[in-house]
């Protein structure tokens, strides 16, 4: 047999560079999907003598300084995008691994509080937990052994916590960012801490048909229009400080945009099963409004880079002179949106909107599976996109990554949305058993009432908290690696 035939037969995994992917093709999507995954799992340290469920830990520099932790929160994401995973491609492999996390974080009271991450429980933070097991519930994901909590019950936990702490001494109304005064942002009422409580709301009313949830996500989303972290043409800003209760940070965040945006579709979906078509038309428009307000900040228009998602706020643009200024949190901010884009694919019921969704989606998973290029396999994943290569993230950070590969992993799964059932509810097909009353029991977090620190830039206080280094950390016998400043 001649060379050239020999080396045409060579199979193609052994030439692998970037993620093959076909973004019509069922198979080849949970492939390139599998890949990516792999790749998150790769960061979960399991394998680490300091190991703690649910944690993902240690970020080390190459030069062995500057070491920075994973937020509590990010592993809360990250357990919410392998539920989606698992649904969208039916791979387990990451179940045993998502079922302990998700029950090893609920903290004594069950409702995602461990004493000891204080200082990195804001609401935002609490809330991605609870997302993730309301994802549980929704994708009638495998329910726990019946002595331990319950997915959707967590989720009420996490809810009715929330909605405890809905505060009109300032601002009308709105959540503050932070639960303890004692952190930097409890003077700050932000997008990411109201949206996920809308968007909590907007999923348990759906899945439970109790018509309170949605009264609550009513009114978050009246108060998030009122204060302005919603503008009148429906772009999602950072936030606003208590008292001037105006927007100060018109940052926008891809994950907050995708927070409001998949909260209304299940608003929609919610009052489409309930036969309301006038709050099922409310809440359609609503849903394209918001939509169509992501493109300007957050899809290329450039000819060549169209329809190619990028975190605008952080990500550097071509000719990428500047390396981007996205912190750990933000580099995986697209995997929110992707995931929500997702998911109101699968409950809009319109045409029109599931192909300006899907053209975005396979346009940035397109891209996102050729980023996937860097590292000795080949198939290291960067955080832009729209470069088609990758882009040297997480930039001299020896074991990153976690945000770029989840990101990856989740705007490719996104396009399995057309393939699969949307989320269940308790009547078509739901499993888990919920408690209305859950979350109300004394919480044994009753941190003292510590000087409150100046909040620092606006450019600091996307995704989790910011924390003081008071002596706070010592008390709680939080580790330094999870104090920021
Ligand atoms: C938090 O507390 C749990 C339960 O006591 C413990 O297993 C875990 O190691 C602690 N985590 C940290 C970061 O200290
Ligand atoms: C509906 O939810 C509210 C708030 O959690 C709760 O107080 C109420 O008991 C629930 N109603 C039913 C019928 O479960």
């Amino acid at each position: 047999m001649k060379l050239s035939k020999l080396l045409s037969l060579l199979p193609i995994a052994s030439l692998a560079s970037a993620i093959d992917l076909t973004v019509t093709d069922s198979a080849s999507i949970k492939k390139a999907a599998g890949i990516a995954a792999s790749k998150l799992r790769a960061l979960y340290p399991n394998t680490e003598s300091w190991f703690i469920p649910g944690e993902f830990g240690l970020i080390q520099t190459a030069d062995g300084k500057n070491n920075q932790g994973y937020y509590w929160w990010e592993a809360g994401a990250a357990m919410g995008a392998w539920v989606d995973y698992w649904y969208y491609t039916g791979d387990t492999a990451y179940n045993d691994i998502v079922t302990e996390a998700l029950l090893f974080q609920v903290g004594p009271d069950r409702d995602y509080q461990p004493p000891n991450q204080t200082l990195a429980l804001g609401n935002d933070d609490q809330a991605f937990w609870a997302i993730a097991a309301m994802s549980a519930a929704e994708r009638g994901y495998p329910d726990p052994p019946k002595d331990k909590p319950q997915w959707l019950a967590l989720a009420q936990a996490v809810f009715n916590r929330q909605a405890k702490r809905w505060d009109t001494a300032a601002c009308e109304g709105g959540l503050r960012w932070q639960v303890f005064s004692s952190n930097k942002g409890y003077d700050y009422k932000n997008a990411v801490s109201n949206g996920l409580f809308f968007h909590l709301g907007a999923r348990l009313a759906r899945y439970t048909g109790n018509q309170t949830y949605a009264d609550w996500a009513v009114k978050t989303w009246d108060w998030s229009l009122h204060n302005g972290l919603v503008s009148k043409d429906y772009k999602v800003f950072d936030g606003s400080h208590i008292p001037e209760c105006v927007v100060s940070s018109k940052i926008q965040w891809s994950y907050n945009a995708g927070i409001y945006l998949a909260g209304a579709a299940y608003m929609y979906d919610n009052y489409v099963i309930n036969g309301d078509t006038a709050n099922a038309a409310k809440w359609k428009k609503l849903t394209d409004s918001l939509l169509k307000a992501t493109d300007e900040p957050f899809f290329n228009r450039l000819p060549e880079h169209k329809n190619i998602m990028r975190e605008s706020a952080c990500e550097s643009n071509p000719p990428y002179t500047a390396p981007p200024t996205c912190n750990t949190d933000q580099r995986s901010f697209k995997a929110y949106l992707s995931r929500f884009m997702g998911v109101t694919y699968q409950l809009i019921n319109d045409d029109a909107m599931k192909t300006w969704i899907m053209d975005r989606l396979q346009a940035s998973a397109t891209a996102a599976a050729k980023a996937c290029d860097g590292g000795s396999d080949k198939q290291t994943c960067g955080l832009s996109w729209i470069r088609g290569t990758y882009d040297g993230s997480p930039y001299g950070i020896a074991k990153g990554g976690v945000g770029e590969h989840m990101a990856v992993m989740e705007v490719i799964q996104a396009l399995m949305a057309p393939n699969t059932k949307p989320p269940y509810t308790e009547k078509s097909g739901g499993t888990s058993k919920g408690d209305a009353t859950a979350g109300s029991g004394s919480s044994s977090l009753t941190a003292a009432d510590l000087m409150q620190t100046e909040p620092t830039t606006t450019a600091d206080r996307a995704g989790a908290g910011i924390l003081t280094t008071i002596c706070l950390g010592g008390l709680l016998g939080l580790t330094y690696w999870l104090i920021r400043e």
